[in-house]
C-alpha cells in the first residue's frame, strides 16, 4: 500500500476545480464499456460504501481526499478506466507489477488455457507448469541460480529465503538496509527498513540489522561470521527509487564470500527489466545466491512470487521436503501465467523499451524539474523506475492530486513520501511518454502556483 501525504484541502479543492488536461487518444477511446448516465455515480458510491463499511475506512477517506471517487473497470495495456468511461494513464502499475501492461493479449490467453484444461493442482501428481517454469528462471537469472521455490507475494519469497539462509548457513542473523523494503509479513518486515511500520508489531525477529544503504563501510562492520544473510535491492523502490553505486553491491559480495553469509538480491521490484537491464544486479555485474521474485512475474495477472537460489543454499528440503510449503504456491494457473509474461517480456523486447523509454521519459522530466527547482528536487533511476523527490512531502500529495486531475496515476514511494515514481508498463509507446511528461509538468506547475499561495514550507 502506498502512503499518501495529507494536504491542505482548500489546495486539492483548487485542483478539482481546475481545467483537466486534454487527453491524447488512447487505445481504449470509445471501446471501454462503462456507465454513461448517473448509474455510474450511484456504482461508484456503492462501491466506495462498500470498501469503506468493510476493507479500508482510513484508506477510503484518503483516496477520497485526494480526489479518487470512482471505481476502476477496465484496463489495457497503460490505460485504466474508470465508471465513467474516464481514461488513465496507468504510470503506477500495481507498484510496478504491470510490466508487460494490464490485460496483456497473450498472458490472457495463456491463463484461459490453463484454467480451461486444471486450474488448480492435485498436489500430489507432477505439474509440469510449476517445472517448466523453474527451469525458465534458471535458465534467464545471472550465474548458477538453479532451484525455485513459488509463493504468492514477493513477502512470501522473502520469508523463504530468511528460512532457506538460517538452514544453509546454520546462522540466524540478518543484515538489510535502512529503507529497504520487503514485505510486510513479520519476517519481511523484520528485514525491511523503516521503523514507522515496524514499531507497532514488535518484538519481530531478533538479530535483524538495518545499515544504511550504499555505505560500504557500514557493510564491512555488520556482516561477520554470524550473519546468515545480506538482503539488497539493487535499486531501492519503496525507499525512494535510490540508485546505488556500482561498487555497492559488488563489495556486497565480496563481503558475503568472506564471511560465509548469503547474499540476497531483492528484485521483487527491479527484476524483469524494470530498470532497463533483466536484472537490477545485471548493472554492476553481481550474482546473488538467492532472488527474490514477485509483482511482474504475475504478467499482471496471477499473483506469484519466488525465491531461486543455487544449488548450494537448496539443503533446507533435504530432510523433509515439505518443511517449507504453500497449498496455492506454483499452482499451474499462475505459473503458466509467468511462462506467458517472460515470453513477452523477451519477444516483445521490452528490456531494451524499458530502457530507451525510460531514457527519454527522464529527460523530458529532467526539464521540468529545472524549470521548478523549488518544487522538485531531483529526478532519478534507472529503466522505467523512475523517482522524483520534492522538496517537501507536501508537495508531492498535491502534485499526485493534480496528476490525477491530468488523467495520470502516481503514488509515493512507501518508506519515502517526499518521493513519488513513474513505473509504467515497459511498452508504453511514445504518446504515452508524452501524455505523462505533459502530464508532470502541468501537475509541477500549478503545485508550483498553489505551494506559492499555501506557503509550505521548504524543508529541504
Ligand atoms: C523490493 C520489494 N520486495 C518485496 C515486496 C513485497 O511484495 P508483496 O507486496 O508482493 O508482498 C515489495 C513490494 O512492494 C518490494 O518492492
Amino acid at each position: 500500500m502506498t502512503q499518501v501525504a495529507p494536504a491542505p484541502p482548500e489546495a486539492l479543492e483548487d485542483l478539482k476545480n481546475s481545467e483537466a488536461a486534454s487527453m491524447p487518444h488512447s487505445p481504449l477511446n470509445g471501446s471501454t464499456p462503462h456507465d454513461n448516465s448517473g448509474d455510474a455515480d450511484a456504482r461508484d458510491a456503492a462501491a466506495i460504501s462498500d470498501f469503506e463499511n468493510h476493507v479500508n475506512p482510513t484508506m477510503a477517506r484518503l483516496l477520497k481526499f485526494m480526489g479518487f471517487d470512482s471505481v476502476e473497470v477496465a484496463a489495457r495495456g497503460a490505460i485504466v478506466v474508470d465508471s465513467h468511461g474516464r481514461e488513465f494513464l496507468d504510470c503506477l502499475g500495481g507498484y510496478g507489477t504491470m510490466s508487460v501492461g494490464h490485460s496483456h493479449p497473450r498472458v490472457v490467453a495463456a491463463v484461459k488455457e490453463q484454467l480451461d484444461r486444471m486450474a488448480f493442482s492435485s498436489r500430489v501428481l507432477f505439474n509440469e507448469p510449476q517445472a517448466r517454469l523453474a527451469k525458465k528462471l534458471a535458465e534467464i537469472t545471472p550465474g548458477d541460480l538453479q532451484f525455485a521455490f513459488f509463493s504468492n507475494s514477493g513477502a512470501e519469497a522473502a520469508e523463504a529465503a530468511l528460512k532457506i539462509a538460517r538452514m544453509s548457513t546454520g546462522r540466524t542473523n540478518l543484515v538489510s538496509a535502512i529503507g529497504s523494503y520487503h514485505g510486510k509479513t513479520l519476517g519481511a518486515l523484520s528485514v525491511s527498513g523503516r521503523d514507522k511500520y515496524k514499531t507497532p508489531f514488535a518484538p519481530l525477529l531478533p538479530g535483524c540489522v538495518n545499515v544504511p544503504y550504499n555505505d560500504i563501510a557500514a557493510l564491512e562492520d555488520a556482516v561477520d561470521e554470524s550473519v546468515a544473510a545480506l538482503l539488497l535491492e539493487p535499486i531501492q523502490g519503496e525507499g525512494g527509487i535510490i540508485v546505488p553505486d556500482d561498487d555497492y553491491l559488488r563489495a556486497a559480495r565480496v563481503l558475503c564470500d568472506r564471511h560465509g553469509a548469503l547474499l540476497v538480491c531483492d528484485e521483487v521490484q527491479t527484476g524483469l527489466g524494470r530498470t532497463g537491464k533483466m536484472w537490477g544486479c545485471d548493472w554492476p555485474g553481481v550474482r546473488p545466491d538467492l532472488m527474490l521474485l514477485a509483482k511482474a512475474l504475475s504478467g499482471g495477472c496471477i499473483p506469484i512470487g519466488a525465491v531461486v537460489g543455487t544449488a548450494r543454499t537448496w539443503t533446507i528440503w533435504d530432510d523433509n521436503p515439505l518443511i517449507h510449503s504453500s497449498t496455492f504456491g506454483g499452482n499451474p494457473l499462475a505459473c503458466a501465467c509467468a511462462l506467458a509474461a517472460l515470453e513477452v517480456i523477451e519477444e516483445e523486447k521490452l528490456v531494451e523499451s524499458s530502457q530507451r523509454q525510460g531514457e527519454k521519459l527522464m529527460a523530458r522530466l529532467r526539464q521540468t524539474q529545472s524549470k521548478y527547482p523549488g518544487c522538485v528536487k531531483e529526478v532519478r533511476g534507472r529503466g522505467l523506475m523512475l523517482g522524483f523527490e520534492f522538496t517537501h512531502e507536501d508537495i508531492g500529495g498535491l502534485a499526485i492530486a493534480a496528476l490525477a486531475q491530468h488523467n495520470v496515476l502516481a503514488a509515493y514511494s512507501l518508506n519515502n513520501p517526499r518521493v513519488m515514481r513513474f513505473e509504467p508498463p515497459l511498452n508504453i509507446t511514445d504518446e504515452q511518454v508524452e501524455w505523462a511528461a505533459g502530464a508532470f509538468e502541468k501537475a509541477v506547475a500549478q503545485t508550483a502556483e498553489l505551494v506559492g499561495e499555501i506557503d509550505i514550507e521548504d524543508a529541504s
